[in-house]
């Protein structure tokens, strides 16, 4: 009788959720999608949490149903989160109002009081490890206190999304070190609140955190209504799961030194897994903790699909359609190139940037190359992103890519060439979904006495597809490089503008 693991990926534009067993094969998956509220002020995005627990237990209900597997013998739940969303409990369990999410631009102004509060980005580099940027959670709480001062008063417990889904499943209010880390509000060295930063906000607010707890310590058993209405049981273990990125870590093996993965999300992220914190002293790298009790320096950028998917919507093509016009189109696109920052931008940090299209001529006004110029701008604001980890240390041969834009083969080739790496993808395409099931699983076994390593468990499990790879073309490399240059002095030069602006 094999034992089941279910894997949660709770993500901004829907619900992927997987069920495996303990060989690690995918026997089940299900996904919802949904979007943000809409008619809000320019860069609030906000959602429900509870658009998000309907839709992990509707996938959940739906994958356990799918796959015929008997629902008694699931073992354990682990849930992967955006990062960084604000959700705001009251005493009572229930959500004061809709989540601020990672990539909500509106609160700039509290960030730049925070930090002048606490001496400075140096200052507060050296305090937490990191910068306060717009998308962390810090300048969210302070924007609640600000501006919805009685939300704000009825604000019992400060929970992060994928705490949040936790608490639906367990009832508990617990916080783990890796998402914690993207609050800006946790010393990513100590791995313990900051109480100066925590009281620069409100010094009340440090009876609303919960204790933050190792990677490895459940959340808690499921409760028994979600054991009634799912058919689980009441010993299914719910891990402490994590932000998506430090899943899609696990799910990528990416869980001891020398890995590199780049998801192509709405976001883009590169991270490697460290077992020291790695800090940077520009404060561009985040410099974050992961889900397996090390650390993850990261880059994120919140250009990358928003960029593509824009430009594909415009045309109204498919994905096979807009594949083909890209590979139909000379790499660099004639010297086209799109400063991707649509919806402003973190790193590089232009809260209020904007797109800029650079390289206009009867030649490049074409649609095949508005196209690739969209996915070659992404993926070479990744590489600036990348550019800064090599500087810290980080230099990758092979890269794992994951997320919705590693399906497209133009698009993985154009990583190998920007990135000049080797790029191959991974055989469970979910990345998060499946890191969350395989932490499920580790904390299943290390609940029973057994000395699982993760790392251990994701060698063992975790396939790239070897079929997928791609090496970088040397011609195409130069050509990018000189692109790089251009796009990094274009970021660099408009920087003052768009503050202007
Ligand atoms: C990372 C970040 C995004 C979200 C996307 O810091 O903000 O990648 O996690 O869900």
């Amino acid at each position: 009788m094999p034992d089941f693991f279910i894997g949660v990926d709770s993500g901004t534009q829907g619900t992927k959720t997987i069920i495996i067993d303990e060989s690690g094969r995918t026997v089940g998956k299900a996904s919802a999608s949904y979007g943000l509220i809409k008619g809000l002020p320019s860069g609030h995005m906000e959602q429900h949490p509870e658009t998000w627990s309907k839709a992990m237990l509707t996938t959940m209900k739906e994958t356990l149903r799918d796959s015929k597997i008997n629902p008694k013998q699931v073992r354990g739940i682990g849930v992967s989160g955006q990062q960084h969303g604000l959700v705001p409990l009251d005493e009572a369990g229930n959500v004061v109002r809709p989540a601020k999410l990672w990539n909500d631009t509106s609160t700039a102004m509290e960030c730049a009081e925070l930090t002048d509060a606490l001496g400075g980005e140096q200052e507060v580099i050296k305090l937490i490890g990191n910068s306060i940027l717009p998308g962390y959670t810090a300048g969210k709480i302070l924007w609640l206190r600000k501006h919805e001062p009685s939300n704000y008063a009825k604000m019992a417990t400060v929970l992060l999304p994928h705490d949040y889904l936790n608490y639906i499943l367990t009832g508990n209010r617990t916080m783990e070190y890796g998402d914690a880390s993207g609050t800006a509000l946790m010393n990513i060295r100590t791995k313990k609140w900051c109480l100066k930063a925590v009281d620069a906000i409100d010094p009340d607010l440090r009876a609303k955190l919960p204790e933050v707890q190792p990677s490895d310590k459940p959340a808690g058993n499921l409760r028994k209504e979600i054991a009634d209405e799912t058919g689980l049981t009441t010993d299914v273990l719910v891990s402490s799961g994590g932000g998506d990125n430090m899943m899609g870590a696990i799910g990528t093996g990416n869980t001891s030194p020398g890995k590199v993965t780049v998801s192509l999300g709405t976001s883009g992220t590169i991270y490697a897994f460290s077992n020291r914190p790695v800090v940077d002293p520009q404060g561009e790298v985040a410099a974050f903790c992961d889900s397996t009790n090390s650390w993850l320096p990261m880059v994120c950028t919140m250009n990358v699909t928003v960029a593509t998917e824009y430009a594909r919507n415009m045309f109204r093509l498919d994905h096979g359609e807009m594949e083909k016009e890209i590979s139909g189109t000379p790499v660099g696109s004639g010297g086209l190139l799109l400063l991707p920052y649509l919806t402003g931008e973190r790193t590089p940090n232009v809260p209020n940037g904007s797109g800029v299209l650079y390289g206009l001529t009867p030649e490049t006004l074409k649609r095949g190359h508005l196209l690739r110029s969209a996915m070659e701008g992404a993926t070479l604001g990744l590489n600036y992103g990348l550019n800064r980890l090599r500087e810290l240390g980080i230099s990758p041969k092979e890269i794992r890519l994951t997320g919705g834009g590693s399906k497209n083969r133009a698009w993985r080739q154009i990583a190998a060439d920007v990135f000049n790496a080797e790029i191959v993808t991974l055989t469970e395409e979910e990345g998060a979904a499946y890191g969350a099931a395989l932490q499920a699983l580790w904390t299943y076994r290390r609940s029973l006495g057994e000395d699982a390593s993760i790392s251990g468990i994701t060698d063992e499990l975790v396939e790239v597809d070897e079929e997928s790879r791609v090496h970088p073309e040397p011609s195409s490399v130069k050509q990018y490089e000189k692109l790089q240059r251009l796009q990094d002095k274009l970021s660099q030069t408009l920087r003052t503008i768009f503050d202007e602006a």
